[in-house]
C-alpha cells in the first residue's frame, strides 16, 4: 500500500494591511496601502527619511491606529495583531539598570516563560548576536550598537509569529550586520520578518522588496 499522500503544510499566518491611509496633522503620510508578510518569509520597507516607514511599521503591528484600512492576521490562531508581533524599535525600549541578559530574557517572559526558562532561552540568543560575554553588564553600561543587539535578541527569544524591526542594523558594522541579519533570517523558518532599512545588502537578502515613496508602496 502506498504511504498516505503528505498533509497540505498548515496555513502560514499571514499579517495584512489593506486600504492603509494616514496623516499626520495636515499632511497625508500614507495613502491606501496594502501590505502581506507571511511567516516563512521576510519582507524589507526602504525609502527616504521622513516618508512614513517607521509609522507604517507601528500601523502593521497594532502600535498606532491608521486613520483608514485595517490591518488583520490570518491564522493567527486568534491572538490579535498586537499579541503576534515582536519588535525590534528604531527608540529604543530597554531596562537600562537591568543586565543584558534580563533585557532579552523579557522577550520570552512576554511570551509566558519563568526567569529561569527565559534566561535560559536568552542566552543562546546573545551568542547570535555576539554579546555573549556581556550577559551580566547593564545595558546603561553598553554601546548604541551593543544596545541595538540587545534589542534584536530580545526579538530572537520570542516565539510569536512576526518580528518587525525598525532599521535594526542601523548602528552596526557590515560584519555585525551580516550576523545579526543571519539570525533574524533564521527564525523566518517559522516567523515572519518585515525590516525598515536603509541598507541595501540587507533589503537584497530579504524575501521582497517595497519602497515607501510620497505615501504609495512599489513593489521592487
Ligand atoms: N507624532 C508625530 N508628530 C508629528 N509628526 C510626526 C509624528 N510622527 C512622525 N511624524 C512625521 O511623519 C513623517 C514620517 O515619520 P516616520 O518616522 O514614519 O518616517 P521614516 O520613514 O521612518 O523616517 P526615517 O527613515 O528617518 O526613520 C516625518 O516627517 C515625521 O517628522
Ligand atoms: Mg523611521
Amino acid at each position: 500500500m502506498n504511504p498516505p499522500a503528505p498533509q497540505a503544510d498548515p496555513a502560514r499566518p499571514r499579517l495584512s494591511a489593506r486600504g492603509i491611509g494616514h496623516r499626520i496633522g495636515e499632511r497625508k503620510l500614507l495613502h491606501g496601502l496594502d501590505l502581506d508578510v507571511t511567516v516563512g518569509t521576510s519582507l524589507a520597507v526602504v525609502g527616504p527619511s521622513g516618508t512614513g516607514k517607521s509609522t507604517l511599521l507601528a500601523i502593521l503591528g497594532g502600535l498606532l491606529a491608521p486613520a483608514e484600512g485595517r490591518v488583520t492576521i490570518d491564522h493567527g490562531h486568534g491572538r490579535s495583531v498586537a499579541d503576534s508581533v515582536s519588535w525590534v524599535l528604531q527608540t529604543v525600549n530597554v531596562l537600562p539598570d537591568r543586565t543584558v541578559l534580563d533585557n532579552v530574557a523579557l522577550g520570552a517572559l512576554a511570551d509566558g516563560a519563568d526567569w529561569n526558562r527565559a534566561r535560559e532561552l536568552a542566552r543562546p540568543a546573545l551568542e547570535r548576536v555576539g554579546l555573549a560575554t556581556f550577559a551580566d553588564r547593564p545595558v546603561r553600561a553598553l554601546s548604541g550598537g551593543e544596545v541595538q543587539r540587545t534589542v534584536i535578541a530580545r526579538a530572537l527569544v520570542s516565539t510569536r509569529p512576526f518580528v518587525l524591526a525598525d532599521e535594526p542594523t542601523g548602528q552596526l558594522d557590515a560584519a555585525t550586520t551580516t550576523r545579526v541579519m543571519d539570525s533574524l533570517l533564521a527564525t523566518t523558518a517559522t516567523r515572519g520578518l518585515v525590516v525598515v532599512t536603509h541598507d541595501p545588502t540587507v533589503a537584497h537578502r530579504c524575501t521582497r522588496t517595497v519602497r515607501l515613496t510620497d505615501g504609495r508602496l512599489t513593489h521592487l
